[in-house]
C-alpha cells in the first residue's frame, strides 16, 4: 500500500512524479490488476479462497470431473443444468456434425509461417470463423449459443491441424462415432489411444473449463459489454490467454522441466531461478492462497499416465520441485503444473499446450459472454493521472 502524494490518498500504485489532475475521484483507492475488486456478479461459477473450491453452476469440478463428460459439462455451463438425456444427445449431434472445419479456416491456418506459436493460429481461426460465421450478425442469444457450439466443435480440429502440419503431417478427418475427447485425440494423432488416455484428456478438457473472472474471461467480458460479437470477444480471450501469467504457464512448466533435466538437480535449479526472482510457472494464484482446488485431480491423472508410459523420472521431477518450492516459498501448485507434463505424455507438442487450455476454456469463456449480454453494463474503469500538471505547447 502506498500513499498518493498529491491526493494524500492510499492506494496500491506507485507515487506520483508530477501534480497529478486525477480522472478519479481522489477519494478512490487504486487497485493494480484490480486485486479485491468485485466487477460484477455471475451465476456461472464460484471460485471460493476459503475453501479453496471451485463450482461450476454449484456443482464441485472434482465431481464433474469424476463423473461427467465434456460435453455435459459445456451444457451445464451455458444452460445452468446438467443435460437430461435428450438435452444431451441434442448436444452431442450439433457438436459431432460440426467439427469439419471450414476451407477458409483451414486455408488461414496453413498461410501462417511455421515459426508462428500455436496460439496466433487459434487467435487466427477464431478470427476467420468470425467473418464467416454462419449466423452473420443475428445478435441474439440463441444464434451466440449456436456460436458457441460451433467454436467447441471446430476448435480442436484447429489445434489437431496445427501440430500436425508443424510435423509435416496431412490433416486427419473427424469423426463423429466419438466423443469430443476421443475425437481431439483422434484427429491430433490419427489414432485414438486406450481408453484411460482418453479419460485423463478429458479430465484436463473439464478442470480447465471454466474459472470465473480470470484475465481471459475479463477480456472477453469487456469486449462483449461494448456490444461487439461473440467471435470478438473469443479472439481477445486467446489473446490474453497466451501470456506466461495465465494460460501460457502450462507450457512454461514443460519448458523448465526440460531445462532441470532430473529430481537431483531440482535444488540448483531453483536456487538460482529464485535468486533471479524469476516466477517458477505453475506455482501460485491470485485467487487461491493454500493450493489449488484442481491440483489434486489432475495430479491423480498425471499419476496414471507416468505409470502407465514407466515415466518414473518425470513422477520424481515433478515431486522433488513441488517439495522444494514449498520448503523456499511456501507457494502451491496451480492446475498448469500437472496438466503441462500429462499433456507431454499424451503426446502433444509444448507450444500446443496453451491451446488445448482455450479448446476447453472456449465455453466458459462463451458462457461469460452470453450472460455479460443478458444483463449488460459497459466495462469502462477509471484511473489516476500521474503525468505532467496541465501546461501550454510553447509559442512557436
Ligand atoms: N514463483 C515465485 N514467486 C512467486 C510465484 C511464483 N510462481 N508466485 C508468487 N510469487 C511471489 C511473488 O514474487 C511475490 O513475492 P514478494 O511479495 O516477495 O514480491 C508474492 O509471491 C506474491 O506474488 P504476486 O505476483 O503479487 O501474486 P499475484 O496474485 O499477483 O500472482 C500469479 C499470481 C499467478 C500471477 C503468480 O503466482 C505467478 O506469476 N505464477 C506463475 C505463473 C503461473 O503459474 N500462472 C498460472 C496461474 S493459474
Amino acid at each position: 500500500m502506498t500513499t498518493d502524494e498529491t491526493t494524500g490518498t492510499t492506494g496500491t500504485t506507485g507515487t506520483a512524479t508530477a501534480p497529478t489532475t486525477p480522472t478519479a475521484p481522489p477519494t478512490l483507492e487504486v487497485r493494480r490488476g484490480l486485486g479485491g475488486v468485485v466487477v460484477d456478479t455471475t451465476q456461472i461459477s464460484a471460485v471460493d479462497p476459503t475453501s479453496d473450491s471451485l463450482l461450476y453452476r454449484g456443482y464441485p469440478v472434482q465431481q464433474l470431473a469424476a463423473g461427467c463428460s465434456f460435453e455435459q459439462v459445456a451444457h451445464l455451463l451455458w444452460s445452468g443444468e446438467l443435460p437430461d438425456e435428450t438435452q444431451l444427445a441434442a448436444l452431442e449431434h450439433d457438436e459431432r456434425t460440426q467439427r469439419a472445419l471450414p476451407d477458409p479456416v483451414v486455408d488461414a491456418v496453413l498461410a501462417l509461417p511455421r515459426h508462428a506459436h500455436p496460439m496466433d493460429a487459434v487467435r487466427t481461426a477464431v478470427s476467420v470463423m468470425g467473418a464467416f460465421d454462419e449466423a452473420g450478425e443475428d445478435p441474439s442469444p440463441e444464434a451466440d449459443l449456436a456460436r458457441s457450439v460451433r467454436l467447441l466443435a471446430r476448435l480442436p480440429g484447429v489445434v489437431a491441424l496445427d501440430q500436425r502440419r508443424r510435423r509435416g503431417l496431412d490433416p486427419v478427418a473427424p469423426r463423429e462415432d466419438l466423443g469430443y475427447a476421443a475425437n481431439f485425440l483422434h484427429v491430433t494423432f490419427g489414432a485414438v489411444p486406450d481408453a484411460r488416455v482418453v479419460r485423463s484428456f478429458e479430465v484436463s478438457m473439464v478442470l480447465y473449463a471454466e474459472h470465473s473472472f480470470n484475465a481471459s474471461t475479463f477480456a472477453a467480458r469487456v469486449i462483449a459489454s461494448t456490444l461487439s460479437d461473440l467471435h470478438s470477444a473469443v479472439t481477445g480471450a486467446v489473446g490474453a490467454l497466451k501470456g506466461p501469467l495465465h494460460g501460457g504457464a502450462n507450457e512454461a512448466v514443460m519448458t523448465a522441466f526440460e531445462q532441470i533435466g532430473t529430481a537431483d538437480r531440482v535444488d540448483a535449479w531453483l536456487t538460482a531461478a529464485l535468486a533471479r526472482k524469476e516466477k517458477i510457472m505453475g506455482f501460485g494464484h491470485r485467487v487461491y492462497r493454500d493450493g489449488d482446488s484442481r491440483v489434486p485431480t489432475m495430479k491423480a491423472e498425471l499419476d496414471a499416465l507416468t505409470a502407465a508410459t514407466g515415466r518414473d523420472d518425470l513422477a520424481a521431477l515433478y515431486d522433488a520441485l513441488e517439495a522444494a518450492m514449498a520448503a523456499r516459498t511456501g507457494i502451491r501448485p496451480n492446475l498448469d503444473y500437472p496438466t503441462g507434463p500429462a499433456f507431454h505424455l499424451m503426446g502433444f507438442d509444448t507450444p500446443t499446450f496453451t491451446p488445448l487450455f482455450a479448446a476447453s476454456r472456449v465455453v466458459g469463456w462463451t458462457a461469460h459472454v452470453r450472460e455479460q449480454l443478458a444483463h449488460n453494463a459497459l466495462i469502462r474503469p477509471l484511473s489516476r493521472y500521474t503525468g505532467p500538471a496541465r501546461r501550454d505547447v510553447p509559442a512557436a
